[in-house]
């Protein structure tokens, strides 16, 4: 086992350091009346990105059954037929949607629900299991824990699950799901401009794989967005719905880019670009974080895994960042 690969948690599996974020090749749909996807999408670049990532190393894909309604899990299905066997792949459940008016229509955590939409995945995946099948609702209520993980173990002794997680920012409920035996992983927001401190001690704690969403602040970290830049109303931040900080009324938000003005020098240190530099800051972070890049074409999979190449960035540099960024703490 080389830098390339990490545990994903309790589970055991090895997945590369780097995963593929499959959210924005799901194309257009709506949520709460705002557009929830990142605009049109070619599905046959999807495919292509797939495979390059595949063929530079990466083998650990992230989904949802609600992206696109269906469309992600459906494309990635097609990328991935006949090399399965190379990956492992995570989704998620707990939204219920209507493919046919690409809308989210609600939540629905509950266990018949939950068997439901398990075997409506696999389906649209076109494979027997899912490695590791993540609780999408970040704030579920703690008191359906036990009905939850009792439900999901049933699924791993079936053999339609391998492990879980929970989808959530908050450490508590994190903790609260690893009392689950087959329980892998949490994904969670953390970037170098949005530490999440708290919740790599509970990984640690609990031997839980960090899977982290958001490791480009939706793209602000790539620097490919400035002041002028304006998001296309189609685009999740283009709309920004209030839950978005990287993105505000279409636009990259100020702070953001002062702060990637700052570090800008250690990101991009060694030949790397922006957007390695953001991921080789997450893998010297802690040595269970699992970065997931959202990838929508094949020159952004070559660059996402080219960080595999440059590894984590050293310890001084994350301790010059931390200096640097002091100043726009609070
Ligand atoms: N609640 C949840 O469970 C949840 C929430 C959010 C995300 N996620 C997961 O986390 C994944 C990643 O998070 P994210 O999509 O929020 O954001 P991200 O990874 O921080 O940013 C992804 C976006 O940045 C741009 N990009 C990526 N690589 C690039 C490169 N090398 N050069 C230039 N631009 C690049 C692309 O958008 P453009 O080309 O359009 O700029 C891409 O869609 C998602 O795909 C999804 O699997 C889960």
């Amino acid at each position: 086992m080389n830098d390339s690969f990490r545990t994903l948690g309790r589970s055991g599996l090895q997945v590369s350091a780097i995963g593929f974020g499959a959210w924005a090749i799901g194309g257009p749909f709506m949520a709460r009346g705002k557009p929830a996807g990142w605009g049109p999408v070619d599905d046959e670049e999807s495919v292509a990105a797939v495979h390059r990532a595949l063929d530079l190393g990466v083998t650990f894909f992230d989904t949802a059954d609600v992206y696109g309604t269906g469309h992600s899990e459906r494309v990635l299905g097609r990328a991935l037929s006949g090399r399965w066997d190379e990956v492992v792949i995570a989704t998620k459940f707990g939204n219920t949607f209507d493919a046919a008016t690409r809308t989210l229509t609600g939540q629905d955590i509950s266990p018949g629900y939950l068997r439901q939409a398990c075997r409506a995945s696999l389906e649209r995946l076109g494979t027997d299991h899912i490695d590791l099948y993540q609780l999408h609702i970040g704030d579920a209520p703690p008191e359906r824990v036990d009905e939850l993980i009792a439900t999901l173990e049933e699924l791993v002794d079936e053999g339609l699950i391998r492990s879980y997680g929970w989808s959530t920012d908050d450490p508590e409920r994190a903790a609260a799901f690893a009392k689950g035996p087959h329980c892998a992983a949490v994904q969670h927001e953390i970037n170098v401009l949005h530490d999440a401190p708290a919740m790599l001690a509970v990984c640690d704690t609990h031997e839980l794989a960090s899977v982290n969403r958001g490791p480009l602040a939706m793209g602000l970290l790539t620097g490919k967005y400035g002041p002028d830049s304006r998001l296309p109303m189609d685009d999740v931040r283009g709309d920004s719905p209030a839950w978005m900080t990287f993105f505000k009324d279409g636009r990259p938000a100020p702070e953001f880019l002062a702060m990637l003005d700052a570090i800008r020098d250690i990101l991009t240190s060694d030949g790397r670009t922006l957007a390695q530099g953001a991921l080789g800051w997450l893998l010297a972070r802690s040595g269970r974080t699992v970065p997931i890049p959202g990838i929508r074409t094949v020159a952004q999979a070559e660059q996402n895994a080219g960080a595999l190449r440059h590894g984590p960035l050293a310890q001084a540099q994350l301790e010059q960042i931390d200096e640097l960024l002091q100043p726009h703490a609070g």
